[in-house]
């Protein structure tokens, strides 16, 4: 797994663009200091300015998002309203300042034995994915694109990556199901070509976990815990492995998908971001 190491502490982005994609917003921030992140790597972000409750209310914490692009002094974030510091995030405009902390935890690694990339999203899970896109791309790597969103509103972040193929829940653009049924498609008969990168919600990531182990296809999974420091001090984004307990934050978010007995277990609770 890829880590580009952190700058110490945090500083600030000037907010330069708000994209909306349907249910998701695009934030661009400049980040002229910071190294440039390997895909699958997060940051903690947070609003420089109204990032609390409210006059006399303690702030929030930061929050964990995987870094959705990067080009020469600019990061691009993929948000969804979730609860209140998504939205405050997902409000910012141009010429407001963001606090960053990152790049952190690990990103993915490249195919094996030439293997062909299959890379699998859910929800607002895409986002590590449409970095990885772009790498394997800049390295003349084309990759197949299976995206899955609850409705035709969420699926308008598949915009984001290359020809993908899309799946709704609801039947409203694609195949009407499950994004692990058009794995399942991929994998039949070609489990020795192939290298599944995925992230998504749980349920999602597991029904991957379950079928590539199936099937004897690797996988590398882009895990979400609570993450309340994302560089290893607090412990509270432990997750249990076949080898013992890991911190996502610095072991992770990308883990082998063979060093799982559940993909479930990650979670905090059902994630509304992702479905
Ligand atoms: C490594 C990593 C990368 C992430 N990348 C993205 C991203 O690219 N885009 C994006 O929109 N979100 C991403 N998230 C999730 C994002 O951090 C949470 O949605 C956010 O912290 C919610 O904060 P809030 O104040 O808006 O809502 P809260 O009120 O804190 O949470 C809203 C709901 O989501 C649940 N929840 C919050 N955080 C998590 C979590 N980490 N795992 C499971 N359930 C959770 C809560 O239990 C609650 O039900 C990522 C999380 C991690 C750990
Ligand atoms: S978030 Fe604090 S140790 Fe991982």
């Amino acid at each position: 797994m890829t880590r580009t190491t952190a700058p110490f502490g945090r500083r600030r982005a000037a907010v330069t663009a708000r994209e909306e994609h349907g249910a998701y917003v695009v934030i661009r921030c400049e980040d002229r200091t910071g190294p440039a992140p390997a895909p699958g790597q997060f940051y903690m972000l947070a609003a420089a300015e109204r990032w609390g409750g409210g006059e006399g209310e303690r702030p929030f914490l930061p929050r964990a998002f995987s870094v959705l692009r990067a080009r020469a002094g600019e990061l691009r974030f993929l948000i969804e309203d979730v609860g209140p510091g998504t939205k405050r995030l997902s409000e910012l405009s141009a010429g407001e300042r963001l606090a960053v902390v990152g790049p952190l935890g690990n990103g993915f690694a490249p195919p094996r034995e030439d293997r062909k990339p299959i890379l699998v999203g859910g929800g607002v899970g895409i986002a590590p994915l449409a970095i990885w896109q772009d790498e394997l791309r800049a390295g003349g790597t084309e990759s197949r694109v299976l995206l899955g969103f609850r409705d035709e509103w969420h699926a308008h972040g598949a915009a984001l990556l290359v020809d993908p193929t899309v799946a709704t829940d609801d039947g409203s653009v694609g195949h009407h199901g499950l994004v692990t049924e058009l794995l399942e498609d991929e994998l039949d008969g070609r489990a020795d070509e192939i290298e599944v990168y995925a992230c998504g919600p749980p349920p999602m990531l597991e029904a991957v976990r379950e079928l590539c182990g199936r099937h004897q296809v690797p996988a590398q999974l882009a895990l979400e815990s609570g993450m309340a420091c994302g560089f290893g001090a607090c412990f509270g984004c432990v997750v249990p492995t076949v080898d013992g307990y890991v911190r996502l934050c610095v072991d992770g978010p990308v883990l082998e998908a063979s060093r799982l007995e559940s993909a479930l277990a990650a979670t905090i609770g059902a994630h509304p971001s992702q479905h």
